[in-house]
């Protein structure tokens, strides 16, 4: 039997499981969020999610994964014989593929936008022009769709390759230049004269914004930020070494992964105070904002190629373990050739991205909104959702020892036992009630 790929060690193990986790819920999405939502209040309501409900899941799908070196449906079936617990696999790869058809699209107009800075499209552009252009880069039927394909592309040659020559080669290269483009871009930002006001609206927090929904938002971010709730991180630990830390990998994940958002905050924020603009501005903050700051400043016209490059980089990476996902369950459990999996999978989410591409609002399709359903629906119902079947799977219907053994690496990691312990006992009960809560009142039960 062919032997199954696998990462070489523990320093790759970080630096992919991060790959996936850094991505446009850290430059695209944070950003917004924090900032239509009350600044720090929502920082430290999301850092809340991360701690009660992000840890204890990551945890899980790190446990499903290692322990059984299975993509999501056979770690499921290994773990339990209740064929009830399969439909984690099923709406984990559901997930996946509907965050795929939006998110190729955002990718699209990233590497679109690495164009434009590189031509010089954004030299002293008005305010009016940088709207014209994301209108126009997002609303004509062709130039997106090509851009999908050129993602996808980019995406399917990088799985083709493997996981080891493919995805661990590609994210060692990329991921220390990621960090090295984004520092570059917050010293800039920090110099600039007004620059406190961004970090005082990023650190100070207000909490007169803060209601339900926004807990909700904070909650769906914290799922979507760490790739959580579908799968993907338990593909990812998969392919872990048996002797990696995996609390130690889920804490570096996640204070890095925080402070790669923390980066971008820094990066876009006080440029943004610094030039009299509106932070709260929503998700035209990364396409029409930041280009219009960087058209001001000195350097810009190259800074804004470290930024969206920045933003290629992390959106390129983060598709790669969504499609892992689908591609690790059709070549394991269906048997089916790596690269005819990736070329049939990528395929169907580049029509259905073709398509979800004209339907943002101004486009031809604008009368169905595909883009914003697949967006809402993963993020707030579908993810949590897994998580919280994936908490209830690990707290009850799975034997404790073996969870206990695998995170302490058979006992070896003496330090992790408990800490696995205890973990255990989060995930059995508050995890599965505080998911159970904000579902009931974010549908408006209670
Ligand atoms: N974590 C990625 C981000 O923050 O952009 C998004 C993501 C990656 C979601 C992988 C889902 C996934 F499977």
């Amino acid at each position: 039997m062919k032997q199954r790929e696998g990462f070489s060690s523990g320093l790759t193990v970080f630096l992919v499981t991060l790959s996936s986790a850094v991505g446009l819920g850290n430059i695209w999405l944070f950003p917004y969020l924090t900032g239509s939502n009350g600044g720090a209040a929502f920082i430290l309501i999301y850092l809340l999610c991360i701690a009660i409900v992000g840890l204890p899941v990551m945890l899980c799908e790190f446990f499903m994964g290692r322990r059984t070196k299975k993509n999501i449906i056979g770690a499921v079936t290994t773990l339990s014989n209740k064929k009830a617990f399969k439909s984690i696999g099923y709406l984990g790869m559901a997930s996946t593929a509907m965050i795929a058809f939006f998110y190729a699209v955002v990718a699209g107009w990233v590497y679109s936008y690495v164009l434009k800075s590189i031509t010089g499209t954004f030299k002293g552009v008005t305010n009016t022009e940088v709207k014209e252009i994301f209108t126009s880069s997002t609303t004509s039927i062709f130039p997106p769709a090509i851009w999908v394909f050129i993602v996808l592309t980019v995406v399917s040659i990088i799985l083709i390759s493997g996981v080891k020559k493919g995805i661990e080669k590609v994210t060692k290269v990329l991921m220390p230049i990621l960090l090295i483009l984004l520092v570059i871009c917050v010293i800039k930002s920090l110099t600039l004269s007004g620059a406190k006001e961004g970090i005082e609206f990023l650190f100070k927090p207000d909490f007169s914004k803060v209601n339900m929904a926004v807990v909700v938002s904070a909650l769906g971010l914290s799922f979507f930020k760490l790739s959580l709730g579908m799968g993907t991180m338990t593909t990812y630990a998969s392919y872990y070494t048996k002797d990696s830390n995996l609390y130690g990998n889920a804490a570096k994940v996640i204070i890095s992964d925080t402070l790669v958002s923390l980066l971008a905050g820094l990066a876009i924020f006080p440029a943004v105070f610094s030039f009299g603009l509106d932070p709260s501005s929503g998700p035209s903050l990364l396409f029409e904002t930041i280009p219009l700051i960087f058209s001001k400043i000195p350097g810009g016209s190259i800074l804004i190629v470290a930024f969206f490059l920045t933003a290629a980089f992390a959106s390129t990476m983060a598709l790669i373990s969504m499609i892992e996902v689908l591609v690790a369950y059709f070549t394991e459990e269906k048997k089916m050739d790596r690269t005819k999996a990736v070329i049939i999978i990528v395929s169907v989410i580049f029509i259905v991205s073709a398509i979800t591409s004209m339907t943002v609002s101004g486009g031809i399709l604008s009368k169905y909104p595909l883009f914003d359903t697949f967006d809402k629906l993963t993020s707030s119902i579908l993810l949590p959702l897994g998580g919280l079947i994936i908490a209830i799977f690990i707290g009850w219907f799975v034997n404790k020892k073996d969870f206990l053994d695998e995170l302490s690496n058979e006992g070896a990691l003496k330090q992790n036992i408990t800490a696995a312990k205890i973990s255990y006992i989060i995930i059995k009960f508050v995890t599965p009630i505080l998911l159970i809560i904000v579902f009931l009142s974010s549908i408006g039960v209670i």
